[in-house]
C-alpha cells in the first residue's frame, strides 16, 4: 500500500493577464474557505512577475472583506515575460520552497494557465481559474467577468443608440476580446445591433453596407455595428461604411471600460464557486486542472487538455444576431 499524501496546508494565490470583474470575489473565495479548511494562504502580487520576486504575504479572513463588488484584482496583475523561460520558472519554484507554499491557485486566462502548467510539469501542484471578460476558455462554457462585460457593453450600447438615433447615424462600436468574437456576439444580441463583425467569419463589408441601406429604406433611422477588436478597427472602418451607405458614421472604441467595474451577481457567485473549488482541489492534493462550469455544474479539467482545445465559435448565436439585425 501506498503512503497517504497528507492535506495540503499552505497554498498561494495570484490573478494574472487582463484583469476582470468578479477575479476580487474569486480570491475572497480561495482565501476563506482555505482558512475555513485550516490551511495558511498567501497572496501573491503582480502575478508570476511578483511570484519570481516574492512579492508575497499572508492573507486572512478580513484582508478580503468588501472586496467582492470591486472590480480589478487587490492582487494587481501583469503579463510576465521573464516567466516564460526556464530561469523565470525556477526561480518561482525556488521562491515558493522558501515560503514554505505547497500549491497555488492562479486567476486569469489561457496565458496564465500557461504558467500553471509550467509549474504543474515541474511537479508543484496548481489549478487554473477562468478570469477573463473575452469568454475566450474554450473548456469552460463561461469565465469570471463575461457576464459583466457584456452588460458594461449594453449599457453603453443603450446610450450611443440614443445619440445616434437622434442624429440619424451609423456607430460603429468595438469590443474587446482579443482573437474572440464572444463579447461581440452577445452585446449585438442584447443591443439589437444591426450589423455585426467578428474575427471567426470573415466579413462581407457589401452586404453589410446593403444591409444598413436596406433598414434605412425600410423606415430605420440608425444603425449599430458591433465589431469584435480581432477583426478590424473600427476608426478604419467608419469612413468605408460612411462612403457606402451615404450615412453619417462615427466610431466608438470601449477599451478598458470594459474591463472595470462592479462584477454582476452572476460573476461573483461563479467566482465564489470556482474558488471553493480550487481549494478543494488543492487540500487533496491535485493540480494540473482548470477549474470549468458545464451545464452550471462547477467541475475541472486537466490543464494540458484545456490548453490543447482548438478555439470555439458559437454559431447559432452568431446566427441569431444576423437574424436579428434585420
Ligand atoms: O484579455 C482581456 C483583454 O482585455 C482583451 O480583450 C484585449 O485584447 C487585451 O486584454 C488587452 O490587453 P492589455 O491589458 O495589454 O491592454
Amino acid at each position: 500500500m501506498g503512503e497517504e499524501l497528507e492535506n495540503m496546508k499552505k497554498i498561494g494565490v495570484l490573478t494574472s493577464g487582463g484583469d476582470a470583474p468578479g477575479m476580487n470575489a474569486a480570491i475572497r473565495a480561495v482565501v476563506r474557505t482555505a482558512i475555513y479548511k485550516g490551511m495558511k494562504v498567501y497572496g501573491i502580487r503582480r502575478g508570476f512577475q511578483g511570484l519570481m520576486h516574492g512579492d508575497i504575504d499572508q492573507m486572512d479572513a478580513a484582508s478580503v472583506g468588501e472586496i467582492r463588488h470591486r472590480g480589478g484584482t487587490i492582487l494587481n496583475t501583469a503579463r510576465a515575460e521573464a516567466f516564460k523561460t526556464e530561469e523565470g520558472i525556477q526561480k518561482a519554484l525556488t521562491v515558493l520552497k522558501v515560503f514554505g507554499i505547497e500549491g497555488l491557485v492562479v486567476i486569469g486566462g489561457d496565458g496564465s494557465f500557461r504558467g500553471a502548467r509550467d509549474l504543474s510539469q515541474r511537479g508543484f501542484p496548481t489549478i487554473g481559474i477562468p478570469g477573463t471578460i473575452d469568454n475566450d476558455i474554450v473548456c469552460t462554457e463561461v469565465t469570471i467577468g463575461f457576464d459583466t462585460a457584456v452588460n458594461t457593453v449594453l449599457e453603453a450600447i443603450n446610450k450611443i443608440r440614443d445619440t445616434v438615433a437622434s442624429h440619424e447615424r451609423t456607430n460603429i462600436i468595438e469590443v474587446m476580446g482579443r482573437h474572440s468574437g464572444e463579447i461581440a456576439i452577445a452585446t449585438a444580441i442584447a443591443g439589437g445591433a444591426e450589423g455585426i463583425i467578428i474575427p471567426e467569419v470573415p466579413v462581407d463589408i457589401d452586404l453589410l453596407c446593403k444591409r444598413i441601406i436596406e433598414g434605412r429604406n425600410r423606415g430605420k433611422t440608425s444603425s449599430i455595428i458591433i465589431l469584435a477588436e480581432g477583426a478590424g478597427k473600427a476608426m478604419e472602418l467608419e469612413e468605408i461604411i460612411e462612403k457606402r451607405t451615404g450615412m453619417e458614421t462615427r466610431a466608438t472604441v470601449l477599451g478598458y471600460l470594459q474591463r472595470g467595474g462592479s462584477p454582476s451577481a452572476a460573476d461573483i457567485i461563479l467566482a465564489s464557486r470556482m474558488g471553493y473549488h480550487a481549494v478543494e482541489l488543492l487540500e487533496n492534493n491535485i493540480g494540473n486542472r482548470v477549474v470549468i462550469s458545464k451545464n452550471n455544474k462547477i467541475m475541472d479539467e486537466d490543464i494540458n487538455k484545456a490548453l490543447a482545445m482548438p478555439s470555439k465559435f458559437n454559431e447559432e448565436l452568431f446566427e441569431l444576431a444576423m437574424v436579428l439585425s434585420i
